[in-house]
């Protein structure tokens, strides 16, 4: 797989009252085209501000992230962002309308018409069709979510950055989710950078998985994660990924 993605020698601090808080440490890393890559690490290791580095919302002290030829320097449609909030949606409009309010406001389709169609070939790709005219008020943990989720890819972005995305929702609903992912990963195509504290979930999802360590943040590790797909926790081979990725994470 070709790399899309080049994060070089990034590093980030934030002012706290203290002074310097280092957060990132001379990360270097790259994002192959069509994977997906979960991180995994410890509270606090930054994995939130490298997305959000990616994702262009804030800059880094030093170093660079490159997205095919170009460096990035703020957000753009060819990066989307899925978050763990249940409540990312627009209230006040349909599940519908929160589909096709950023394909408006960022021109893409070219009528009213194309717009409601590309929004509900996502909205089915997960599992929504008989949902368009909820408001989230009325929607399930994983309902919202999966609205999120269309809501991200309907703008066909390059990369979908996903920060703990199922992290609130119950043990079932979560598996749902993940199961769906992958479905979408494999119709879409698209490369998906994952951020989860859950070492199963990276399991089951990856191509890849970085593992960081803490104070500052760093890679500590990148692992190729070939188990033959559909996974099974119950599997030896995935118990020994676990294990060597256990070993790795500091708690
Ligand atoms: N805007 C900010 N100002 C000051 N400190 C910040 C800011 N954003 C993050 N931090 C600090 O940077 C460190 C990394 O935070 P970050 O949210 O990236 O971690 P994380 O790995 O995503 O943690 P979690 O798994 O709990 O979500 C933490 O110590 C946090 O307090
Ligand atoms: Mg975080």
């Amino acid at each position: 797989m070709k790399e899309i993605l080049e994060i070089n020698n990034l590093s980030k601090s934030f002012e706290i009252e203290s002074g310097k808080l280092l957060v990132l440490d001379g990360i270097n890393m790259t994002v192959k085209n069509g994977e997906i890559l979960c991180i995994v690490g410890p509270s606090g290791c930054g994995k939130s501000t490298l997305l959000s580095q990616i994702a262009g919302f804030d800059g880094p002290d030093t170093g660079y992230i490159k997205l095919g030829k170009n460096k990035i320097s703020k957000p753009g449609l060819n990066r989307v962002m899925v978050f763990q909030d249940l409540n990312q949606l627009f209230p006040w409009k349909t599940v519908l309308e929160n589909v096709v309010f950023p394909l408006k406001v960022n021109k893409i389709g070219n009528s009213k018409h194309e717009r409601l169609e590309i929004a509900q070939r996502y909205l089915s790709m997960v599992k929504l069709e008989d949902f368009y005219n909820y408001y989230s008020h009325k929607l399930s943990g994983g309902m919202k979510q999966r609205v999120a989720i269309a809501r991200a890819l309907a703008i066909n972005p390059e990369i979908l950055l996903m920060d703990e995305p199922f992290g609130s929702l119950d043990i079932q609903t979560r598996t749902n989710l993940q199961n769906m992912l992958i479905d979408i990963w494999r119709k879409t195509k698209v490369t998906v950078i994952f951020v989860t504290h859950d070492i199963q979930e990276a399991i089951l999802l990856s191509n890849r998985i970085i593992v960081m360590g803490k104070s500052p943040g760093n890679i500590k590790k990148v692992i190729n994660n070939e188990l033959p797909r559909p996974r099974n926790i119950i599997d030896g081979e995935f118990s020994m990924l676990y294990k060597e990725v256990y070993n790795l994470m500091e708690v």
